[in-house]
């Protein structure tokens, strides 16, 4: 037996780390303070954080899903938030999961004890606390939870409603409304859909500069999915020796997909030069482009000042008049609840919302004492541009391999100075390419190619020693020889997530290789078979 793990929070990624741990041979409880699980993709009407009904995932199903458990076919290729919603609910009972998990039980905080954790929690429903002890914690508390509220001067004078997206459920409330939305990325775009069934106007006050990307590429596959696992190579690789050349040629052919799937963007929208795609993310905007094109949706400057009970100046000087409301779409700060951790372990200590956080990797605790180190473990607080839940999952492996002794975490002098290299190579970045405040640039990004093999690594995966460099690498050659078919879908198909459970490396889980192969033949034949629906579906138009 490996011991006990207490899982806080049991969204997409509590969800997660909960099978890895069970999987990994851990006894496993999972609290979960919702009276249900999936967290956020659940459209809730509470005053926690929520997806819109009309939020639709930005990646495809053919790479947004976990290792081991594909999308349904009947889901769409890039999954409606509810159809993600579901999609979680299967992952919970095919792993059998539920069993592990408390819902209805929020966790108030987690103190050391001895070499553990102990974990005090209440009942949401009658108010009893539980105490247990823990021998290793992994929170999943969900990143954004603390919303952004930028100041607007004057607001006093403003007597239209003002709110934040989180709190934005009901199209109804705004009927022929005009609404004024800060900011322009993925939430204003789910907010001005919802809002298109109600509202009158739009106007999307943005800081000037955003890529808009088409879900789909010519050739009608979805967008992620010509990025195979030999590419990914190269990025890792590109990302830590070239990364400034790399950028540019990154921003380049988005531009030109750009380019190719909206071809007209009016210079008085203000979009154009969008900043670069290291600092910013690009939107996946077909959802947002049928308001665009109808002027329903306006892309307007950054807010002035407001004027008064329901006028708008605007940076050059335009005057917004008969604005009824004000929402903001300014995205979160990454944080965990309130009193959760004591300062010394927490995340974002002190007044440090919106910097990287302090933890090694992204991860762990930067603590001196380095049995809290390899016993507690924040998910959703490292990211890299890598497509769904994937990476997350990767994590979670990481940790269960830190948490068992397999992985060893460096000595606290060398996290100490990861966290220097990291934070000096993000302030380059910053110098580079001027980032805005606020924007898409989280303050949790990591370097891609660094992370990515630390996580192959650490948590087992063995995708580079079997398959990088296929021409010096031996392993490669073996399977290249034993299966053909299979190093060439490996290499050149789709970077299927099922691929990170094919090699056995003694650390995570490896799928049987019949079970796996089989899995990676049909994820192939899966997204074949979509780019033949697309184009068939497009020639009936
Ligand atoms: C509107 C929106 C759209 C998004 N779209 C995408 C997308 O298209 N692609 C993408 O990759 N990512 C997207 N994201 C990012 C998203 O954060 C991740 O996809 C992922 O769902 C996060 O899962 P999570 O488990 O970390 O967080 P959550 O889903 O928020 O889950 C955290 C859970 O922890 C529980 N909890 C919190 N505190 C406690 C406590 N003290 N005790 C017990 N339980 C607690 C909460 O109730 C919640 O259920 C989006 C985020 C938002 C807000
Ligand atoms: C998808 O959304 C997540 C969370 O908002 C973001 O971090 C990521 O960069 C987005 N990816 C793309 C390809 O737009
Ligand atoms: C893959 O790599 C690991 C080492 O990282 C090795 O132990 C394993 O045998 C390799 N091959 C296969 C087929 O798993």
């Amino acid at each position: 037996m490996s011991g006990r793990v207490a899982v806080v929070g049991a969204g997409a990624l509590g969800l997660l780390a909960t099978k890895v741990f069970i999987e990994d041979g851990w006894t496993v409880t999972t609290y979960e303070s919702r009276d249900y699980i999936g967290g956020l993709w659940k459209d809730s009407d509470d005053s926690t954080i929520s997806v819109h009904a009309t939020t639709i995932f930005n990646s495809s199903k053919y790479r947004a899903a976990m290792s081991d458990f594909p999308f349904a076919d009947n889901d769409d290729d890039y999954p409606t938030a509810a159809q993600l919603h579901e999609y979680l609910e299967r992952y919970a009972r095919h792993f059998e999961l539920l069993p592990s998990i408390k819902v209805g039980t929020k966790v108030l905080n987690i103190k050391r004890d001895g070499e553990g954790w102990q974990l005090v929690a209440r009942k949401t429903s009658t108010g009893e606390t539980l105490t247990e002890h823990f021998d290793k914690v992994c929170i999943a508390t969900g990143s954004f939870n603390t919303p952004r509220w930028p100041t607007l001067e004057g607001l006093d004078r403003y007597h239209g409603r003002v709110l934040h997206s989180i709190d934005f459920h009901r199209s109804e409330d705004f009927k022929d409304q005009n609404v004024l939305i800060v900011g322009m990325h993925a939430t204003a775009q789910d907010v001005t859909n919802s809002l298109s069934e109600n509202a009158k106007h739009v106007y999307l006050s943005h800081r000037g500069g955003l890529l808009l990307l088409p879900r789909y590429i010519e050739d009608g596959t979805v967008f992620d999915s010509s990025v195979n696992v030999g590419v990914t190579f190269v990025m890792a690789w590109m990302t830590r020796k070239l990364p400034a050349l790399w950028n540019w040629m990154v921003d380049k052919i988005l531009q030109k997909a750009s380019m190719k799937a909206f071809p007209v963007i009016p210079e008085a929208w203000g979009l154009s030069p969008a900043p670069s795609c290291a600092v910013s993310t690009p939107l996946m905007a077909d959802t947002l482009w049928p308001h665009l094109s109808s002027e329903f949706a306006e892309p307007v400057p950054p807010i002035n000042r407001i004027l008064g009970p329901r006028s708008i100046e605007l940076a050059n000087g335009r005057v917004l008049e008969d604005i009824d409301s004000i929402i903001y779409c300014t995205g979160y700060h990454f944080s965990i609840p309130d009193g959760l951790v004591t300062e010394d372990i927490h995340p974002y200590p002190g007044n440090s919302l919106g910097q990287p956080p302090n933890l090694y990797r992204n991860i762990f605790p930067l603590h001196p004492d380095q049995s809290i180190c390899k016993s507690l473990a924040y998910l959703g607080h490292a990211a890299i541009t890598f497509p769904g839940f994937v990476q997350h999952e990767l994590i979670a492996m990481a940790i269960s391999q830190v948490f068992l002794g397999n992985s060893p975490l460096p000595s606290y002098k060398a996290m100490l100075n990861w966290r220097t290299v990291n934070l000096a190579e993000r302030q380059a970045m910053i110098a580079r390419y001027n980032p805005r405040e606020g924007s898409t640039f989280y303050p949790v990004l990591l370097n891609f190619g660094d992370h990515l093999q630390w996580l192959d690594k650490t948590a087992g995966t063995g995708l580079y020693s079997n398959l990088s460099f296929p021409l010096f690498n031996l392993r490669a050659w073996r399977l290249w020889w034993q299966d053909k078919e299979l190093y060439s879908l490996c290499l050149k198909g789709l970077f299927t997530p099922v691929l990170w459970r094919l090699f056995e490396t003694g650390k995570r889980r490896a799928m049987p290789r019949a079970d796996c192969r089989s899995m990676i033949v049909r994820e192939n034949e899966r997204s074949q078979e979509q780019k033949m629906r697309r184009i068939a579906s497009k020639k009936l138009l």
